[in-house]
């Protein structure tokens, strides 16, 4: 069966088809960074907009680059939630018309739930059950993946999530948006010990996350520090960084050590982040578990995963109704198969 996905729930337009029995055909994606930039953040407004402009010539781009027709589409996933509404009624619309002109069977996908799925489409995959940490823009989770739609949420922020403490801190250290990868690469220069920043909730049994108060800690730093000196400011990044990864990677041990579970999946914005890849990696390495990635592209929001997770719940037999309604907050362990 050829799936197409339609990623639209934030500032990426993605568009990919997969087939199951052959994997991914091919993937364009276009960011909106530039257009939010000037805002320092995404503009809801703008964002559905340009999902409306985007889509068709993506999907233009995508048969042409894959060589294959619209007719040769075998059913249709799309991004249902979570999300900002706007954009996902984009993606919602279009994926439900479609169908409904071609008369293909088409399915709503939870954003997080490609998020998780998303190494599975590398050579190198885990197997059900895993764990899985998945830290982006607007979540953190760690979730227990019993099977495809089994889902159990162990853990998540109770205020920001770790891409956007990132993306909120590099915002007050000045730097451009989105400030996330940024702030990350202005932390390879600097020393992660100069400034003792809070770990929170680090020594407490369960697996909730808090990172709002960091970025507190980091705004009373700058008051004080002179941050035109780039010594300075690499090391407010690097001991920041420090500081949210050490957080993540003991939660992450401790959720491997309550559950079992020798296999973690981490998706999403963050899993880019060198620091996190190097700390988690030796901490597993200690309890004999290991970690799977996706590849780099597909660690941020794409249509790869959507069309993947689409496939799958097709081939299982699960198709939505004829609805155009999306899910702008939508909890994982709602789902089911
Ligand atoms: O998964 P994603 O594309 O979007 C959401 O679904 O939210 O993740 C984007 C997030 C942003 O907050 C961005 O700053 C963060 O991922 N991010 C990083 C890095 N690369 C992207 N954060 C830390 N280090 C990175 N290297
Ligand atoms: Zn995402």
């Amino acid at each position: 069966m050829l799936v197409l996905g339609i990623e639209s729930s934030c500032d990426e337009t993605g568009v990919a088809l997969y087939e199951n029995g052959v994997g991914l055909i091919a993937h364009v994606l276009f960011s909106q960074v530039a257009t939010h930039a000037a805002y320092g953040g995404v503009v809801p407004e703008l964002a559905s907009r340009d999902h409306i402009q985007k889509l068709l010539p993506l999907i233009g781009q995508l048969l042409t680059q894959s060589q294959r027709t619209l007719a040769e589409i075998q059913g249709i996933a799309y991004t249902r939630g979570p999300g900002l509404s706007g954009a996902l009624l984009v993606g919602a619309a279009f994926a439900q018309s479609l169908a409904f002109a071609r008369k293909l069977p088409c399915v709503g996908i939870h954003h997080m739930e490609g998020h998780l799925l998303s190494p599975l489409l590398e050579q190198n995959q885990p197997e059900f059950p895993f764990l899985a940490l998945i830290v982006s823009g607007g979540h953190t989770l760690l979730v227990k993946v019993q099977a495809l739609g089994d889902y159990e949420v162990l853990g998540e922020s109770l205020d920001d999530a770790a891409g956007e403490a990132f993306d909120k801190t590099a915002k007050l250290m000045g730097l451009a948006y989105p400030g996330g990868p940024l702030l990350a690469k202005l932390a390879e220069q600097g020393d992660a010990m100069r400034y003792a920043l809070p770990r929170p909730l680090l020594h407490r049994a369960d697996l909730m996350f808090s990172f709002s108060g960091l970025k507190t800690a980091v705004a009373q730093l700058i008051d004080k520090e002179d941050l035109r000196c780039v010594k300075v400011q690499a090391d407010i990044a690097a001991s920041f960084q420090a500081a949210v990864i050490d957080v993540l990677v003991a939660k992450t041990l401790k959720a491997v050590k309550q559950t079992g579970l020798q296999q973690v999946v981490v998706s999403g914005g963050v899993s880019a982040n060198v620091w996190l890849r190097t700390q988690l990696q030796a901490g597993l390495t200690q309890l004999g578990a290991k970690a799977f990635y996706p590849r780099l592209e597909f660690c941020t929001d794409n249509g790869a995963m959507i069309a993947f997770a689409g496939c799958l719940r097709l081939a299982a037999g699960q198709v939505s109704e004829f609805d155009f309604s999306v899910k702008p907050r939508w909890s994982l362990n709602e789902l089911r198969l």
